[in-house]
């Protein structure tokens, strides 16, 4: 009964969907556990270019049923237009399930989102304006829309008037914003209710009885652990618990049956979005790193901020994730360097931290200290296996891995499904 779980180990967009994609093939269900279209997961099979946003990447492997737990907030509109685009790329999403308990995005959630952010001005998140902070603020607040309302009209009905008695006077006394109409956001919904009704199931209790059948399910992260709402940069983070501990609450598979924790973890950092990021390189290197690695938003196409690895961070995933095996990504974006920095420590006002300083106020004050290492100039993007990777590559791997706490059990050397070194088995 394996159940894995698959996090970002920095600031999100680590390659979590080649990672899923690659152990499809192996697996029997792939689980969204929390987040949105906030998440932007990329596969590349062949000349075929895939951009995931709510659907499980497990949805392009025949033999996976995509799960979408219940930790998760689902903008139907937005699910409907993902699942047809892949019907008419010929991918079937007949088999995806989706748990009745999982909230819905609204569509003032996401009139809220954008209209919060612009008040903010310059002490804003940065936020993907897809509703994703307000929808799980009404989850917790208890005054949320679940997908099960879809099943029955009269709730729903009741449940939009209630929301819209009271967003309708926030946005319009507040924000100066229009209101919005109850009768014609159900007709919306009661449309979407129509087409995802055949999807929606109880799905913990499902995976619970692929568990005991001995069946292997997988967990997929969305973000990272440093945009956790409890474990990352507060409150430059998403609404959610990327972390393996909200792979249990948003799927309601419980902590006793996870067997293994792999953490995505890119050979450099990148981060979207406002907040602390020591490593970032504000000069012509991280432009190299961006125009190199092609560091531009799946779901926003915004500049993503590029910096140096971030080996206290690696570090601190290892710990909060309780990470088994690492999967080292873009290894090849640094083939050409003649030395690469790793930052091994922060200096806060002249004092070191090999951790992260436990306050927002010092971690924004962190400064790295950087230990170089000597680059290679071969291409590696054919590389098949760790001998075939150049010795000063196969240097610096190992001193990510000693420096992060836990084994590097597959390289991405490219972004196809087959550009990838793999040291051990992950399954
Ligand atoms: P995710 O959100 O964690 O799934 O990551 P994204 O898909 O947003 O961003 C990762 C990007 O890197 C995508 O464009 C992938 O196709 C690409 N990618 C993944 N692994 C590798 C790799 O090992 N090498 C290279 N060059 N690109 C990769
Ligand atoms: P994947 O799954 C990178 C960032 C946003 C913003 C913050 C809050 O592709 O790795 P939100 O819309 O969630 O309220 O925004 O989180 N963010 C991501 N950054 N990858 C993602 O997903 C992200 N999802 C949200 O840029 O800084
Ligand atoms: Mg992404």
């Amino acid at each position: 009964m394996p159940a894995v779980v698959l996090v970002g180990a920095q600031w999100g967009d680590e390659g979590k969907g080649k990672a899923t994609d690659l152990l499809g093939g192996e697996v029997d269900f792939v689980v969204r556990y929390q987040g949105g279209n906030n998440a932007g997961h990329t596969v590349v099979i062949g000349d075929q270019k895939y951009a995931l946003h709510l659907l499980p990447t497990g949805v392009l492997s025949p033999s996976v049923t995509p799960v979408i737990g219940n930790g998760v907030v689902i903008d139907p509109g937005v699910l409907l237009s993902e699942i047809d685009g892949l019907a008419a790329r010929g991918i079937s999403c007949d088999r995806l399930l989706i748990s009745g308990s999982a909230h819905l995005i609204m569509p003032h959630h996401k009139a809220l989102d954008k209209v919060t952010e612009r008040y903010l001005g310059k002490a804003k998140i940065g936020t993907t304006g897809r509703g994703i902070g307000p929808a799980y603020s009404d989850k917790i607040n208890r005054m949320g829309i679940r997908v099960q309302d879809l099943l029955d009209p009269g709730i729903l009905a009741k449940k939009i008037e209630g929301a819209l008695h009271d967003k309708n006077q926030i946005l319009t006394k507040i924000y100066n914003r229009r209101g919005l109409d109850p009768a014609k956001v159900l007709a919306e919904y009661l449309a979407y209710a129509e087409r995802l009704r055949p999807f929606i199931a109880d799905t913990s209790l499902v995976l619970s009885q692929a568990l005991d059948e001995g069946r292997f399910v997988l967990l997929e992260g969305g973000q990272g652990t440093l945009l956790d709402i409890d474990h990352g940069t507060y409150p430059f983070v998403t609404s959610s618990s990327p972390t393996s501990g909200g792979a249990c609450a948003g799927s309601g598979i419980p902590p006793t049956r996870l067997t293994r924790v792999i953490g995505i973890l890119k050979a450099y950092t990148t981060r979207v979005g406002s907040g602390p990021f020591p490593t970032e390189l504000l000069d012509e290197q991280g432009e190299w790193l961006r125009q190199t690695g092609h560091e531009y938003g799946t779901t926003t196409g915004r500049n993503r901020r590029c910096g140096w690895f971030d080996a206290v961070i690696a570090r601190y995933a290892t710990r909060i994730n309780g990470v088994t095996d690492f999967f080292l990504t873009k290894l090849d974006v640094l083939s050409g360097l003649a030395r690469i920095p790793v930052c091994v420590a922060y200096e806060v006002d002249g004092k070191r931290h090999d951790e992260i300083p436990m306050t927002q106020t010092e971690f924004h004050h962190a400064t790295p200290v950087y230990e170089e290492f000597p680059g290679w100039q071969e291409d590696i993007t054919s590389a098949k296996t760790f001998d075939d990777l150049p010795p000063n590559a196969q240097a610096y791997v190992r001193a990510l891995e000693e420096m992060s706490g836990a084994p590097i059990s597959a390289i991405g050397v490219g972004p196809g499904r087959d550009q990838t070194v793999q040291i051990r088995s992950l399954v």
